[in-house]
């Protein structure tokens, strides 16, 4: 549990932290006389860090927190990127199908992996596990074996598609991408959370420059198929996502972002 108690040499009773207290959770209270802050219940704390984050005298006590960046902005945060920039940048997200014959080096991946772990999770749960292959013969052993599962699962709209590509030898799973990332757990209510984290690795990857795509077909097979699951991609526990990294190659730029529906939208009228 991080959070372990009040520094009363620093604190000056300012309170902000009963409300950062995340979620109504309220391990931190005031006292019986409604005065000093106290630190009531570890069980309840659920590690968000909030009041640590917002307390002006760093007077939270706390272990095993990890890192907590602290930049400028941080306190105002539609200060370190425009409306027009973020928009730009998340409408220019493309499903990228195609990739250079390079490997992302080490530290590259762990930016992308350090921004995934700021992804919200209900109740602040940490139980996602993420599993990178960047073995080109294991990504093939694995795209084939997903493909043979969905030629024999007769899966409509793709079995013949597949079995025509399969004879080209061509990869329809994962584009012959140089890395494979699955994210997994045992935990169910991670269904959720992890399609959260997936999507701060893939817009995170995009600001390196890094192309990705979601494979809702590899996800499919891994998740259904314990053989293809265990034996070929070394995984074991539930699947929540797929998704493909690399370089984008020259193929894959875009001169304009495609046109997109509107959201069908109810309540909107009733703003000024
Ligand atoms: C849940 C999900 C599963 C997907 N599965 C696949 C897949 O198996 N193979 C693939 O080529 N693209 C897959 N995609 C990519 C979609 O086809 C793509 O996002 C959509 O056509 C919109 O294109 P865009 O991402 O370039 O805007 C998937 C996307 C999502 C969100």
């Amino acid at each position: 549990m991080p959070v372990i108690g009040i520094d009363y040499e620093k604190c000056n009773n300012c309170q902000i932290c009963l409300n950062a207290c995340s979620g109504g959770m309220r391990c931190i209270k005031l006292d019986s006389e409604k005065h000093k802050i106290i630190f009531v219940d570890p069980h309840l704390c659920d590690s968000c860090g909030r009041c640590v984050g917002r307390c002006p005298s760093d007077a939270i006590l706390f272990e095993k927190m990890g890192e907590m960046p602290a930049f400028e902005g941080v306190q105002e945060p539609s200060t370190l990127v425009s409306y027009e920039s973020l928009h730009k940048f998340m409408i220019s997200k493309r499903s990228i199908r195609g990739f250079k014959n390079e490997k992302i080096p080490r530290n590259v991946m762990e930016k992308i992996l350090n921004s995934m772990k700021y992804a919200p999770t209900g109740a602040n749960v940490r139980t996602l596990k993420v599993t990178i292959i960047s073995d080109d013969d294991k990504i093939k052993k694995l795209s084939e074996a997903v493909t043979d599962a969905l030629i024999a699962s007769n899966a409509p709209g793709y079995s013949e598609a597949l079995k025509k590509v399969k004879q080209q030898g061509k990869d329809m799973i994962f584009y012959k991408a140089p890395h494979v990332m699955v994210i997994h757990s045992n935990n169910p209510g991670d269904a959720m959370n992890s399609t959260i984290g997936l999507t701060y690795g893939m817009l995170s990857a995009q600001s390196l420059g890094i192309g990705s795509c979601w494979i809702g077909l590899a996800h499919g097979v891994l998740k259904s198929n314990k053989e293809i699951r265990e034996n070929v991609a070394g995984i074991r526990g539930e699947i929540w996502g797929v998704i493909i990294l690399g370089y984008p190659h020259n193929s894959q730029k875009y001169y304009r972002v495609p046109p997109r529906p509107e959201l069908k939208i109810k309540g909107l009228e009733e703003l000024s």
